[in-house]
Parts: structure tokens; C-alpha cells; sequence
């Protein structure tokens, strides 16, 4: 045990000495960079990269010069993630913010109007697939493809069945008959189903192409469009099929949402909700006020902003859902219940389950902002439906689901309860019997 605190010690020592080198690193990779945009030359020198990499192993000793060329593979990357980064600010300070993943950099662009001027922002001298639905408006469809060299267009009916393997593979042949290779890109323009498809089908297609997302929902705004996971529905179960895949680029504009329905807005606020409640006291706070003085659409671009933050912040410590991300899951236990049961949309039904497990003085919080919004506070539920829909979590123990609990603003806690807790939590809850 001794020697184990003894030998992290030196780890930590270590990596205390590497931090610095790190940064020295990286401030001679922003001179780098600076260069390279003043003379217009690519981030990337292949060339270069090679030659570090073939020289590399004579630092290290035989037995570690393939984990050695792996770290310094990986330090060439994030180099190259910082560059493209400094470059994105540089060319566009107000409206970009930057994600890193486990593979790299993407950046988000936030701005009023982005659409008109995606050009300037997404690179599209190319073949570009565009995928969206038919309850997206035509004119962003037009805005959009008239930007592109080649764009094909991809109009699914709307709604979560065409999230479908059918709709994968109908994607995939059309890039084959229009002749795509892998440096043309797909682009998503839609909700979070148009997203979490066409992300999908960029992931798979040639092993993976460029993908786009331009998310038109409030929810995929905030919160599909982060996070590099895409997926398809298969064999009555949503989402067993998909991939960890970022996009290029995300693109944002706020005017979208102008054409959303009341119902398609509240419940997009609903996931605004659960970010500031689980981990954002002052943001909670300025939604709060915000919303009880029907503000909201004045602020949208500051209340996505802080939004994508939060989401950006727990992505990039935890792209895979090990930890932290399962937060995010605030509401869905009971809400995913309530959601096989009733004809509720999926923010109302997270928004539902969100009052299950909030401490009282939350829940008092929560339930003027519903009102206002017009998103539900009670469900009628059938038990042993809501039972049966609840989800099985094996990590948690044979018999217990880790549902996330928010006992203060600002705040969260995971817990493992029995389906049986759960069922009584929500029963009376939805009766009126926990106090608000
Ligand atoms: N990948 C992720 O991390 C993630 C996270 C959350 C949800 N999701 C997925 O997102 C999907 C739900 O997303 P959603 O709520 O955006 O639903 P959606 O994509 O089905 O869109 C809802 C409706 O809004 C319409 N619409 C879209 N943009 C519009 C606009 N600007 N004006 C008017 N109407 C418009 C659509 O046509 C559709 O009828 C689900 O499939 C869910 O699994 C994915």
C-alpha cells in the first residue's frame, strides 16, 4: 500500500513537470499557428508530422518507443486541435465556442443569422448530403443549399420512425449514386432525429465523412447537437445502434427556433431546466427571473450559450458517460416511463420526472417556471406499465436503477432505488402528496 501512495507520488510529480512542459508547448504552437494563418499555410504538414514521429524513438529506450510514438501521436493532435481552435477565434470571436473530445476539437458557432452565412463558416466546395424532415420550413432548406456547390437533398417524413436503420441505409445510397467519396460531408438540418441519423451516416460511410450539424429545435440547440453521440432506433428500442462521433462543426442560430411550435419550445426549455437546476445556481437563477417575466425569447442566444457550457463542460470531462454525463440523465428515469406510457413529448415527460426527484424547496421552484412555460406537473399513472417501462440498470445491482436526484439548485446526487421506490416517489409526487 506504501509503495502504491509512493509510486503516485512520482506520477503525480510526473505529470506536475510534463503540465508545464505542456504549456510551454502549446504557447509556441499559438506562434505557429499565427504564422501559418498570416502566410496562409494548413494547420496540418504531413511531411512534418512524419518526420517527427519516424525520429522520435530515439528519445526512449526500444521497449517503450511504440507507447512513446502513440503519446507523442496523440500530443501531435491536440497541437493541431489547439491551432485549429486559435484560427476559429481568431476569424470568428463572437460566436464561437470551442469542444475537445477523446479525438480532437470541434468548434460550436452562436449567432443570430448563422444560416444565411454558413458559407463563411462550414466548408462547402463540395458534394454535401443535407438531411432533414418535412416539419422543417422549406425557406431554411433553400437558404442552406443555395450555399452549397453540390448539395443533395434528403426530406424524411418528420417524427422519431424515420430514426430508422431503413433511413440509414437509403442515406448511405444516395452518397453512393451521387458519387460521394470520403471528402465530400453530410449535413443535418433538423431536430435532434435528423441529427442523430444523418450523424450517424456520416460515421459509417466510408468509415466516416465530415458531418455538420445545424440543429432547428430548441432541445437539439442545447443539447443533441453536443456531445458527438448519433444513433438509430432498431428492433423497438431507441438508439441500440449508433456511435461516439463528433461533428466538423456545429452550427447555431437562434432565429430557427422562430417557426418552433409553443408545445416544441417548452420542451426544449425543459432541458434547459435541467441543466441549471443540476449544475448552474446563478444561470438557474437568470432563467428563473427570465422566464417568470416572459423574457425568454429577448435572451435566447445568452440562455443557449449558457446552456452548450454546461453541456460542453461535462462532455469534455466525461465524452463517454462513465461519470459525470450520467447527470444529464436528470428526469429520464421516470421520464422515459411516463414516455412509453402517454402521448407526452420527451421534454414534458424529463420535465415530469425532474419534479420526482427534486428536494421540496426545488420542486417549489420548478413548478411556477412549468406553469408559465405551459409544460406538464402531473401525469395519471398506470403502475405496472410504468413499472415494466422503467430501465434496468445492471451497473447499479440486480435489483436498483441509479436515478439522479437534485437536493439543492445547483446541485445533483446519484442514488440507487428499487423500482418499487421509484413507483411510489412518482405515484406520489403525481398525487400532489410530496409537498412543494
Ligand atoms: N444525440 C444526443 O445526445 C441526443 C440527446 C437528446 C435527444 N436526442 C434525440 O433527439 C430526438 C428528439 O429531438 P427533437 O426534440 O429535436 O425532435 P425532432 O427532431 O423529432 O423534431 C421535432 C419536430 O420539430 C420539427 N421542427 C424541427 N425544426 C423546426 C423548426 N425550426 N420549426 C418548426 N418545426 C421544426 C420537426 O419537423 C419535428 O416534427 C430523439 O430522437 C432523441 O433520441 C439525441
Amino acid at each position: 500500500m506504501k509503495q502504491l501512495q509512493k509510486a503516485r507520488k512520482a506520477i503525480d510529480r510526473a505529470d506536475t513537470r510534463m503540465a508545464g512542459l505542456f504549456c510551454r508547448r502549446m504557447k509556441t504552437v499559438e506562434t505557429i499557428a499565427a504564422y501559418k494563418r498570416e502566410n496562409g499555410l494548413p494547420v496540418l504538414d504531413p511531411a512534418r508530422e512524419q518526420a517527427m514521429l519516424s525520429g522520435s524513438v530515439t528519445r526512449v529506450p526500444a521497449d517503450l518507443s511504440s507507447e512513446y510514438r502513440s503519446f507523442l501521436r496523440h500530443t501531435l493532435s491536440v497541437s493541431r486541435s489547439h491551432q485549429n481552435r486559435m484560427a476559429d477565434a481568431a476569424t470568428h470571436p463572437d460566436s464561437f465556442l470551442p469542444v475537445f473530445t477523446d479525438n480532437g476539437y470541434y468548434p460550436i458557432f452562436l449567432e443570430r443569422g448563422l444560416l444565411g452565412r454558413a458559407d463563411a463558416f462550414l466548408s462547402l466546395s463540395r458534394r454535401v448530403l443535407i438531411v432533414t424532415d418535412d416539419g422543417v420550413p422549406d425557406d431554411y432548406v433553400k437558404v442552406f443549399a443555395s450555399l452549397c456547390a453540390a448539395p443533395t437533398v434528403v426530406t424524411l417524413p418528420h417524427g422519431e420512425s424515420s430514426k430508422s436503420v431503413e433511413n440509414w441505409m437509403a442515406l448511405s445510397r444516395t452518397m453512393l449514386e451521387h458519387s460521394f467519396t470520403r471528402a465530400d460531408c453530410v449535413v443535418a438540418l433538423g431536430g435532434g432525429m435528423v441529427g442523430d441519423l444523418a450523424g450517424f451516416a456520416a460515421s459509417t460511410f466510408m468509415r466516416g465523412i465530415d458531418f455538420y450539424n445545424i440543429p432547428t429545435t430548441l432541445l437539439a440547440q442545447v443539447d443533441s447537437s453536443i456531445g458527438g453521440k448519433t444513433a438509430v432506433d432498431f428492433g423497438g428500442i431507441k438508439n441500440p445502434v449508433g456511435s461516439f462521433y463528433p461533428p466538423k462543426a456545429v452550427l447555431i442560430d437562434p432565429d430557427l427556433l422562430d417557426t418552433l411550435s409553443p408545445k416544441l419550445f417548452s420542451e426544449g426549455m425543459a432541458e434547459v431546466i435541467k441543466m441549471a437546476v443540476t449544475f448552474d445556481r446563478a444561470f438557474f437563477e437568470r432563467l428563473e427571473a427570465l422566464i417568470l417575466s416572459d423574457r425568454v425569447k429577448d435572451d435566447l442566444p445568452e440562455i443557449i450559450r449558457s446552456a452548450l457550457l454546461i453541456k460542453k463542460e461535462v462532455v469534455e470531462q466525461d465524452e463517454h458517460e462513465a461519470h459525470l454525463r450520467r447527470a444529464l440523465n436528470f428526469g429520464h428515469t421516470v421520464g422515459h416511463a411516463v414516455e412509453a406510457g402517454t402521448d407526452l413529448l420527451h421534454g414534458e415527460c424529463v420535465a415530469l420526472g425532474m419534479l420526482v426527484f427534486s428536494a421540496p424547496a426545488v420542486r417549489a421552484r420548478l413548478v411556477p417556471l412549468y406553469e408559465k412555460l405551459g409544460l406538464p406537473r402531473t401525469v395519471s399513472l398506470a403502475a405496472a406499465a410504468f413499472a415494466e417501462a422503467l430501465p434496468h440498470d445492471k451497473k447499479a445491482g440486480k435489483d436498483k436503477i441509479t436515478v439522479i436526484v437534485c437536493d439543492g439548485i445547483g446541485s445533483f446526487a446519484m442514488k440507487d432505488l428499487s423500482p418499487m421506490e421509484i413507483l411510489k416517489k412518482a405515484a406520489s409526487t403525481f398525487a400532489g402528496k410530496e409537498s412543494v
